[in-house]
């Protein structure tokens, strides 16, 4: 008898065990967490919060800190976007997104007949946006931050003048890149293939450029010394910036997308990011559909995911470009009517043929482009999340664009400049290196700012903080962050889980689902090509490398660090 009762204890002891796996947990912090790129990174962030410092002050730090410890993203010579929540509520948005030089032209990287002329404006000083970071953490920091800016760079400067340790993934990354850096530098510069896992890499150069602007703040960068040797190293490589682009420089406050999605309220990037606007329309078309019930990574889900992806960046390629000097329809955009009749040909029965989707109908829309310099007043990357223990939710991507920017890194300053320029559309039609297609609403003039797809993004539930995130990855960025968000929401997923999940990415254009190599079941991904969907697993082989926050119920903090690379949550 005994033995029966306990035969039958282990049989549903091994059952319940197997219907409900313990769920794999993220780091807990009990109330401050930062989750980034890099450990060291992480670490600087959540010690300047420890020494009393809010989100503001360790997003000063950590950025600063992927700058000396991630070459390949982590920049003073690119920009990036900044979400915020406040711990009362209050949300807003930061562009420190680079912008075109002031002697930009449409057609700068076309030749005569009209072409776009290979690597223009991707690799070299002529692809060089005027930077946007420092401006940015700066503009974060007058508004919000609590410790000096002295403080704030003290560990940076010691980390960049004493070195850290190289990983695996860090020696692999300097040898791939070895031969395009020494290429566009005429020589081999502090990143190259002779830098080897578990040695200590300094940055010299860079610990004097921080030191400068711990001292002289801001206008160190855009007007002095560092401004200076800038301007002249850019143009001696055959750039177009000038001292004039660098004071005229500003990062600007923006008013955040914001969406609801079931108890949710989610708030995210505004243009010149398409970030929040496409990932408001891609979950706004998919809420009517019970997705949970159709299961993470199922047919049907992906199905509908994949189609509503499909109009978003359809949408995108048309309407979208720098607010400031083009009328992007935003209301329209996200109107309920508008995005429910996008959806009225999706079927589970076919794929939709891209070439069938065009970008929606406006009525009475006059997209009001203006070429000049004067603007209407009315984007290889990083994201980092942080929450302070005062209750303050920042969300951060910051971007070189491609790995290691343009490839020119100004040896004297310690860094490398970005190839931004190539988020514009040089030509109509013709796609950029995501292979996003782009038109009008995104052609280079002087001063715009350039198209991006990055997502910062903080999510409430019940009007309560919920979780903060975001990721680089170009145009895989918004279906990433989505899916992510979708994980938690719609799969039950805790943070480490969401962010581990396997992805998928549609853009519209190429007509392909990109799929992360080896982590789909061969059989699912037959009934999507039967359904008539392509599916490409070489294209792109990590979707994303998403760093985000989940604050439990008990008000705990679970950090989810992409285990595609490097990431790291730390907290306390
Ligand atoms: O702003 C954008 O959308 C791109 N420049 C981001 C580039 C990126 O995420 C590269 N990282 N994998």
């Amino acid at each position: 008898m005994k033995i029966k009762y306990l035969i039958l204890l282990c049989t549903w002891c091994a059952l319940s065990c197997k219907s409900e796996p313990n769920p794999k947990r993220g780091a807990i912090a009990e109330t401050a967490m930062v989750v980034s790129a890099r450990q060291e990174a992480s670490q600087i962030g959540s010690d300047i919060l420890k020494q009393g410092g809010n989100a503001f002050d360790a997003m000063f730090a950590t950025e600063m800190a992927l700058a000396v410890t991630y070459p390949y993203a982590g920049n003073l010579g690119g920009g990036g976007f900044m979400v915020y929540r406040l711990n009362d509520g209050e949300i807003g948005a930061l562009d420190y997104r680079e912008k075109a030089p002031l002697a930009a032209t449409r057609d700068m990287y076309l030749d005569s007949l009209g072409n776009v002329i290979p690597d223009k404006s991707t690799v070299g000083a002529y692809a060089v946006g005027v930077p946007g970071t420092i401006a940015g953490i700066f503009a974060a920091h007058e508004k919000f931050g609590s410790l000096p800016v002295e403080t704030i760079l003290k560990p940076v400067i010691a980390l960049a003048e004493n070195g850290f340790t190289i990983t695996q993934k860090q020696e692999k990354r300097f040898a791939e890149y070895d031969s395009i850096i020494s290429a566009v530098n005429g020589k081999q510069v502090l990143v190259n293939k002779t830098v080897k896992a578990n040695t200590l890499f300094k940055n010299t150069a860079l610990a004097e450029t921080l030191k400068r602007i711990a001292k002289n703040g801001r206008e160190e960068f855009y007007t002095g010394q560092t401004a200076t040797q800038l301007v002249d190293f850019i143009s001696r490589n055959g750039g177009i910036i000038t001292m004039d682009d660098l004071l005229s420089y500003e990062a600007k406050w923006r008013e955040p997308i914001q969406f609801t999605y079931d108890n949710l309220n989610v708030i995210s990037m505004s243009p010149p990011s398409s970030g929040g606007l496409c990932l408001a329309q891609i979950m706004k078309m998919v809420e009517p559909y019970d997705i949970s019930q159709f299961g993470h990574n199922s047919l049907k889900s992906m199905q509908i995911m994949v189609e509503a992806e499909k109009q978003a960046y359809a949408d995108r390629s048309y309407y979208l470009g720098d607010s400031d000097f083009v009328n992007v329809p935003i209301q329209a955009l996200l109107d309920g009517k508008y995005l429910k009749n996008r959806m009225t040909g999706f079927s589970f029965e076919r794929a939709t043929p891209s070439s069938t989707i065009s970008y929606g109908d406006i009525p009475n829309y006059s997209m009001e482009i203006s070429e000049g310099i004067h603007p209407q007043e009315h984007e290889e990357t990083t994201h980092y999340s942080i929450v302070d223990q005062f209750g303050n939710a920042v969300a951060v991507t910051s971007t070189l664009n491609g790995a290691y920017g343009s490839k020119l890194f100004v040896e004297d300053l310690g860094f490398f400049l970005n190839n931004e320029m190539d988020d514009f559309s040089s030509k109509p039609g013709v796609p950029n290196v995501y292979g996003l297609i782009g038109g009008k609403a995104n052609a280079i003039a002087p001063q715009k700012r350039m198209l991006s797809a990055m997502t910062p993004t903080i999510v409430e539930r019940d009007d309560k903080l919920f979780m903060v995130l975001g990721t680089p990855g170009g145009s895989t960025i918004i279906t990433s962050v989505f899916q992510t968000i979708m994980n938690v929401h719609e799969f039950g997923m805790t943070m480490q889980e969401a962010v581990d999940a396997p992805r998928f990415h549609h853009q519209w254009l190429p007509e392909e689902i990109r799929i992360e190599p080896g982590r789909f079941d061969k059989s699912l991904l037959k009934q999507l090509e039967a359904k008539g969907y392509t599916i490409n697993e070489t294209r792109t082989p990590i979707i994303g490398k998403v760093d985000a926050i989940l604050i439990l119920e008990t008000g705990q903090l679970e950090g989810g660090a992409d285990y595609r690379g490097d990431d790291s949550a730390i907290g306390f």
